[in-house]
């Protein structure tokens, strides 16, 4: 089959899911033009460096650590949430490196992740229906018919939001905020607050120790920036095509094109039909892309796919993103991994434990820590089993102390959800119980590295 042409707006004559009904057209095409002479958000090189670094992934050199809020909002857009989260996911981070004695490349959902699909097009609250909230970026999850109303000026918001967030994450990132000491010192103010503490500490300590050698020998933060700083991406879900669209430039030293409204984007698990507008879109951008594979992706279609959106087979290019829930996995992760591994396709497995979690309790919708790391341990399972490398988690998680999914070693209960439910969209993982996933994942990481390093006569110990 010929490839058709693509450009920035090959979208617009596909199909589409998921996309709002804006009553002013002129509004929106005002607001999409405005965009698109605003700067980048991310430049095309910084996008090739995750990529490469998504590539170490591939090859099992590496972890992917993904994670972020759900859907972020106007209302808490403050340096406080941002640090708050930074801090939770460099500490998620030192715990996974170590265990895994791999570098792990992070990437937040995070400065543009507005967008949100959603199951029902409306919603009814005392008899009265109106457009269900999108995000953000789209309208506003007030119940009133202004506020759900999409505007297309939420857009020119969420860019700015987008900017100053991704402002201070780079000043983060870069400026010794991220310092390797630090996010030390914070997982051990974390372990020792943890009711599980003494399944935690062993690592902790060897951590600490290992620390404490390399300062001995002069490899202390002072002397070396690589402990001083770290790279932080970002990414989110590409809905929102318009805007998308609007953000995509043409690199200058390749002539590609690339989105520059986050460093990575994914697809939907509800917007990736073939043939339809999200598809189109992401194939022709250059970044690295994610792909949600849920229950209802068969190996043959997922082959299609990624014949679609990498057709060179690159390294790094492409991350599948699993959300089968806890219960599902089985049925649906071996019969894909096997059509890639049969195909000789180059992907990057990722574990998202949360979306096919999501249960409702005492009204709220909530997602069970036991279901959630039960997921991550069948995926890891998994992957030993089809020879194959679990390459990553992609979480949803705040760095604030939340009441959204039960369970974890502070045991939040069904009745506790009502204390601290702030989440605009889906249930989120606390500070605590993200750091405590990270802990989970890093014994799980251990075994894996061991069982790669050595032969498996030799892993006794
Ligand atoms: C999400 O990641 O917020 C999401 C909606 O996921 P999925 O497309 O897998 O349902
Ligand atoms: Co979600």
């Amino acid at each position: 089959m010929p490839v058709e042409h693509w450009t920035p707006e090959s979208w617009r004559s596909k199909p589409i899911q998921q996309a709002p009904v804006y009553p002013d057209a002129t509004a929106l095409g005002d607001v999409e033009r405005q965009l698109s002479g605003f700067p980048p958000l991310v430049f095309a090189g910084e996008a090739r460096k995750l990529k490469k670094a998504l590539a170490k992934v591939q090859a099992g050199e590496a972890f992917l650590l993904q994670g972020g809020d759900c859907a972020e909002s106007f209302a808490e857009h403050s340096a406080d949430n941002i640090r708050d989260f930074f801090r939770v996911f460099l500490q998620m981070a030192v715990v996974l490196t170590f265990a895994g004695s791999l570098p792990v490349v992070k990437v937040g959902r995070i400065a543009g992740q507005f967008a949100k699909p959603r199951t029902n097009p409306t919603e009814e609250i005392d008899g009265v229906e109106l457009p269900i909230y999108r995000g953000d970026i789209v309208n506003d999850s007030e119940f009133t018919l202004e506020g759900r109303t999409p505007d297309p000026r939420r857009q020119i918001e969420a860019y700015r939001q987008s900017a100053a967030t991704l402002n201070l994450l780079r000043a983060f990132a870069t400026g010794g905020y991220a310092n390797l000491e630090n996010a030390h010192r914070w997982m051990l103010g974390f372990v020792g607050n943890s009711p599980q503490s003494s399944r935690y500490q062993e690592l902790a300590d060897r951590i600490t120790e290992t620390l404490a050698f390399m300062k001995a020998i002069g490899l202390d933060s002072e002397a070396h920036q690589e402990l001083r700083q770290t790279d932080f991406y970002t990414s989110h879900e590409a809905l929102l095509l318009g805007y998308e669209q609007a953000l995509t430039r043409i690199d200058s030293t390749s002539g590609d094109p690339y989105a520059t409204s986050g460093h990575m984007v994914w697809i939907g698990d509800r917007t990736r039909q073939i043939d339809h507008a999200h598809i189109e879109y992401c194939r022709g951008i250059k970044n690295p892309i994610g792909l949600k594979c849920g229950p209802s992706l068969k190996p043959d279609d997922m082959l299609r796919l990624i014949d679609v959106l990498n057709p060179a087979n690159e390294p790094g290019r492409l991350t599948l993103i699993a959300r089968f829930g806890s219960e599902k996995i089985f049925d649906h992760l071996p019969s894909l991994i096997r059509a890639v591994e049969r195909e000789g396709r180059k992907v990057i497995w990722s574990c998202d434990p949360m979306h096919g979690n999501t249960i409702s309790a005492s009204g709220y919708k909530t997602r069970p820590f036991e279901r959630i790391m039960s997921e991550i341990r069948s995926f890891f399972a998994i992957h030993q089993a089809e020879g194959t490398y679990a390459g990553g988690v992609h979480l949803e998680m705040t760095g604030k102390n939340v009441t959204e999914c039960t369970g974890g070693a502070r045991q939040i209960l069904e009745t506790d959800l009502r204390d601290r439910y702030h989440t605009y969209c889906d249930p989120r993982l606390n500070a605590e119980q993200a750091i405590e996933v990270a802990f989970l994942v890093a014994e799980l990481l251990k075994v894996e590295h061991a069982g790669k390093a050595q032969p498996a006569t030799n892993a006794a110990e």
